[in-house]
């Protein structure tokens, strides 16, 4: 769906293969507005097909009538938002948006229109419904034979006459199809198998992103990962046959605004996450291609940066490798020493992430002088029984970082709740041989974790997301489809957009 059009129309106007009229509960109930209208040039069947279907407007439910030549519009498709409770919120939109793509698909349409609740804000509408259609359209099915039903080529966006004219619906269809865009190209670098989405295969991403907006990329191999003296990061990918890389791309704006202290956006980019020696059992395995979640996270939101062009600079930096139990592998017992000189002792060659990101983390703050440093990561099965599969685990200690990250969550609509750095965790990590030891006990882990890093942020203003949760989904819902979602691409673009330098 590459093409987005905002038009100002009546909906009983619109000539689309499917007509997509998002309704709250209460106004399936009142059975006025333009759902009044579309039922009386539809002499009366769709109020009568809402009585006999039991449609109530719940969300992610809908409702398909053929409109046999009554109006210019192949189908109309109701679709629930829920209650108006939510108003407030253009959420509810973009999930409506994403299951009116999905069924839009199925039902063939060439050109979906979705309406534009006339209740919401008209901005924020227009980019939710752009989201969340164009994310609901989404497919991953390159290794299908038969693949899925095609993707409608076309969506409008349907605003009230003269609406469409607005600086506030260009640009927030705009935006919205950016990030959009963006949240795909992740998806589709965690759904690639782990055999493809190597080390190098990100870094070769990395660089592509820049050939194609003209960021700035590095890349380092395994040679200069060992004269920087990363440690733990050499440690983790010992066992692997894949080269390592360390890469960082740069929005770096001319003049003054580039002299600025940067915002420095870290990804997990684990290719596959076997646990090392600490073997995972086999079910724990299966997902572990997504490990590198964060990493595709951070480079997609740098496709968005480039097009928002911020007035300071903004980096997106990431290690890659695999953790595999080869035989030159690191060993539980064995002891690390970082990037910043702390001593790790490997309890668990499955706490792997952490030690990579340390290294990371340390080098960014120490050769980029961030004014604030976000990690985004697929850290802890903890984080995932604390919070589920649909909600990122947000810690960090008081500050700009991880204000702005909650701030820019409620906008964006996905869904984050901060987990507190308690100190008293810390003890968890206490080691009698090094600085400190990789792991500890169970309870309490995805903080230790969090605790953990923070030791290799140099007193940056910084921030942890933990996406171990979200990061995949094995349910379609609202605008996810199965495998790679896309979060937080679009948190990090809102921080971007919110961030004062
Ligand atoms: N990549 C995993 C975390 C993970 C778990 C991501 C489930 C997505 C879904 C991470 O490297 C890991 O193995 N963490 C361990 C840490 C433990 C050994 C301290 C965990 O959470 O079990
Ligand atoms: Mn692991
Ligand atoms: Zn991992």
């Amino acid at each position: 769906m590459a093409h987005v059009d905002v038009r100002g129309a009546s909906p009983a106007s619109v000539a689309a293969d499917v007509l997509a009229l998002p309704l709250f509960e209460e106004e399936v109930k009142a059975g006025g507005g333009a759902l009044g209208e579309l039922d009386a040039r539809l002499g009366g069947h769709l109020l009568a097909a809402i009585r006999a279907e039991a449609f109530a407007g719940k969300a992610e439910t809908t409702l398909t009538l053929p409109t046999l030549g009554k109006l210019p519009a192949g189908r109309v498709l109701l679709v629930g938002l829920g209650s108006s409770g939510r108003l407030g919120s253009a959420e509810a939109l973009r999930v409506a948006a994403g299951v009116a793509a999905r069924a839009g698909a199925r039902a063939g349409a060439k050109l979906l229109a979705i309406v534009v609740p006339p209740a919401l804000e008209l901005g924020p509408a227009v980019r939710a419904a752009t989201e969340g259609a164009l994310l609901g359209a989404y497919r991953f099915d390159r290794y299908l034979s038969a693949k899925k039903p095609a993707r409608p080529e076309k969506l409008w966006v349907v605003v009230p006459r003269g609406q469409e004219r607005t600086a506030a619906a260009r640009e927030e269809a705009g935006l919205g199809a950016a990030v959009a865009q963006a949240v795909a190209w992740a998806r589709d670098l965690v759904n690639e198998p782990p055999m493809v989405c190597t080390p190098s295969h990100l870094a070769r991403a990395a660089q592509e992103v820049a050939k194609e907006t003209g960021l700035k990329v590095e890349v380092r191999g395994p040679r200069e990962i060992a004269a920087l003296r990363m440690g733990m990061f050499q440690g983790v990918t010992r066992g692997s046959a894949e080269e390592p890389r360390l890469v960082k791309l740069s929005w770096l704006p001319r003049g003054a605004a580039g002299k600025k202290a940067p915002l420095v956006l870290v990804g997990k980019a684990i290719t596959f996450d076997s646990g090392g020696l600490s073997l995972k059992p086999t079910e724990s395995m299966v997902t572990m291609n997504s490990d590198m979640a964060g990493s595709a996270a951070v480079m997609a939101t740098m496709k968005v940066v480039a097009r928002l062009e911020p007035a300071f600079p903004v980096h997106a930096v990431f290690g890659a490798c695999e953790n595999m139990p080869g035989g030159r592998a690191y060993k539980p017992s064995d002891v690390l020493r970082a990037y910043n000189g702390k001593t790790v002792q490997v309890t668990n060659t499955d706490a792997e992430g952490r030690l990579v990101l340390g290294d990371v983390l340390a080098w960014a703050a120490d050769t980029l002088a961030p004014a604030g440093m976000v990690d985004v990561a697929t850290l802890t099965g903890a984080c995932v029984v604390a919070l589920g599969n649909g909600i990122v685990g947000a810690m960090g200690p008081d500050g700009p970082v991880i204000d702005g990250v909650l701030a820019a969550a409620r906008r964006s609509g996905e869904e984050l709740w901060r987990l507190p750095l308690h100190e008293s965790v810390r003890d968890n990590l206490k080691s009698d041989v090094a600085d400190m030891k990789n792991s500890g006990e169970r309870w309490g882990s995805a903080l230790s974790a969090g605790l953990f890093l923070q030791e290799f942020t140099g007193g940056v203003p910084w921030a942890h997301l933990d996406i171990a949760g979200p990061s995949h989904t094995g349910k379609e819902r609202g605008y996810w489809s199965k495998g790679g979602t896309g979060v937080p691409v679009r948190t990090l673009v809102e921080l971007v957009r919110g961030w004062k330098a």
